[in-house]
């Protein structure tokens, strides 16, 4: 069903706005631990050969770090580098003072493997949320590092819903580490009922139906089509692929939902390009900030939610212990 007639379509849900005035708040709080404690936060981000996506995302990260008024630290290792030589450097990135949030870009080249280099960062200082302690402590409700993707959703959906999303039937499609599993974790925090679905879940398209709030990763473009999607849901995309314009040869950037179709339905939508991907940025600065007060014993400046909490403080709301 489309909206009735003279309805409007989906209204677009702001990501590049609210991350603008996410990395500005988190500046302001970056220049109060500078001047209130000398404290300046410091990211390291390591990257591993030469993937092109990962350098403009590396890239980015760095100059938002900077923007913010932190320190950046930039690690590129050739494809070759072995594990071994890797972990060596997250040993030296973990006792360095300076440094109070690690991130390895992934993919990683197959001859290192994810889960020992994860393991290997500081749960302190593990912005991304990717080490055991913190993917078990979002499980359990306990204070855990929120991967940044994960709560990029959490906020658009509040930023629309508002920060009361009980009982509402949450269906996330896709159950990587990075993004699925992480998301359904947060939404049940936020006593949604959540549905894990992926590629191999039956009648997909009905079941998506179902939901007030369809949070979707695969990585396939045009995945999700206007026909799967509830009256008035909230619709939030999380893929980036790169297609070739039919008309013009040119690569553009696509997300998992077929866009054009979805937004006729929905009550509200993520564009791609400019819906998550700008806010997993700010988070990222939002998780270096709290793992520098953190290690400081400070509160974040500014933020009640996060001054007693080692969570970041918005995705932090709904935490039971
Ligand atoms: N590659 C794609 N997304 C991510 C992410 O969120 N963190 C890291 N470290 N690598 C990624």
């Amino acid at each position: 069903m489309n909206h009735p007639e003279g309805m409007p379509n989906a209204t677009y849900i702001e990501g590049k706005a609210l991350a603008a005035a996410t990395r500005a708040r988190v500046a302001r709080q970056v220049a109060v631990l500078a001047t209130e404690y000398s404290v300046t936060p410091g990211l390291a981000v390591v990257l591993v050969g030469a993937d092109p996506a990962s350098q403009v995302y590396v890239r980015n990260k760095r100059r938002q770090t900077i923007q913010a008024g932190m320190y950046s630290f930039e690690y590129n290792m050739p494809e070759t580098t072995s594990e071994e030589s890797l972990l060596q450097l997250i040993e030296e990135l973990n006792a360095d003072p300076r440094v109070h949030g690690i991130l390895v870009q992934l993919p990683l080249p197959p001859q290192i493997r994810v889960a020992p280099v994860l393991s290997a960062i500081d749960p302190s200082k593990d912005v991304d949320g990717f080490h055991e302690v913190n993917t078990g402590r979002l499980w359990n409700g306990g204070n855990a590092v929120v991967p940044c993707t994960p709560m990029a959703c959490q906020m658009l959906i509040e930023h629309v819903r508002g920060d009361d999303l009980a009982g509402l039937h949450a269906v996330v499609i896709g159950c990587s580490n990075i993004v699925g599993k992480p998301v359904a974790s947060l939404l049940l925090r936020a006593e949604c009922t959540v549905t894990m679905a992926h590629i191999k879940t039956r009648d997909l398209p009905a079941l998506a139906r179902t939901a007030d709030i369809l949070v979707v990763a695969v990585g396939r473009a045009g995945t999700v089509r206007g026909d799967w999607i509830k009256p008035g849901a909230t619709v939030i995309d999380v893929g980036i692929n790169r297609v070739e314009c039919s008309s013009s040869g040119k690569q553009r950037l696509v997300g998992d939902v077929a866009f054009a179709e979805a937004r006729k339905t929905a009550g509200a939508i993520t564009p791609v390009p400019g819906g998550v991907g700008p806010m997993t940025i700010a988070c990222l600065l939002l998780n270096t900030l709290g793992a520098a007060c953190r290690q400081h014993g400070l509160p974040v400046p500014g933020d009640p939610a996060a001054a007693d909490s080692p969570t970041n403080g918005n995705a932090a709301r709904h935490c039971a212990t």
